[in-house]
């Protein structure tokens, strides 16, 4: 395992579309060590979330997990998982707005409309397709990390860029003790 150099927002691949990952590929086990890379790079700066353009690889693979990250410290628990190709086929109409960030954009937040659920389909680790629900917290991260590999930030999804922030001026704010 390796943790890998992140991408930051300015970097071409990170408004790129990103392309397609061939399942025979995933099924040949060609991309498990660059997966567990991934993996050990979220781990390493405390995401919840992270793309392969953000390590500047054009293929489309998310990583997620959040147990315990210091950077949403009141969030549910999201238990690892891996997807290629993930596509996101209804949001739902509910929506919500929460303070988000992204490893490509340190220091800072933002408030952030997401729909509250969301249907997506993709290939599993193992190159099977699946198809899920998720909600909450679990359906935010799925929208980011979705936004990622079609080239952009949450900052895009903004309703109101006068709530981004520096997250010092965010924990002042809060009285929290949100990490980056
Ligand atoms: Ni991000």
């Amino acid at each position: 395992m390796a943790s890998l150099p992140l991408a930051l927002i300015g970097r071409p691949v990170l408004r790129k579309k990103i392309e397609f990952v061939d399942a025979e590929r995933i099924k040949a086990g060609e991309l498990k060590s660059f997966v567990r890379d991934m993996i050990d790079t979220m781990r390493k700066n405390d995401g919840v979330g992270l793309a392969a353009n953000q390590v500047g690889r054009d293929l489309r693979v998310i990583v997620l997990e959040c147990d315990g990250s210091g950077r949403y410290p009141d969030k549910q628990g999201v238990p690892l998982q891996v997807y290629f190709n993930p596509k996101i086929t209804s949001y739902s109409k509910e929506k919500e707005q929460d303070w988000e960030g992204c490893l490509s954009i340190p220091g800072y937040r933002g408030r952030v409309s997401r729909s509250l659920s969301v249907t997506f389909e993709a290939l599993d680790e193992k190159g099977e397709p699946v198809k899920k629900t998720v909600h909450g917290f679990h359906a935010r991260i799925i929208q980011h990390e979705v936004d990622h590999i079609n080239g952009g930030f949450y900052v895009d999804r903004m309703p109101d860029l006068q709530t981004w922030m520096h997250l010092d001026e965010l924990n002042q704010h809060l009285k929290k003790n949100i990490k980056d």
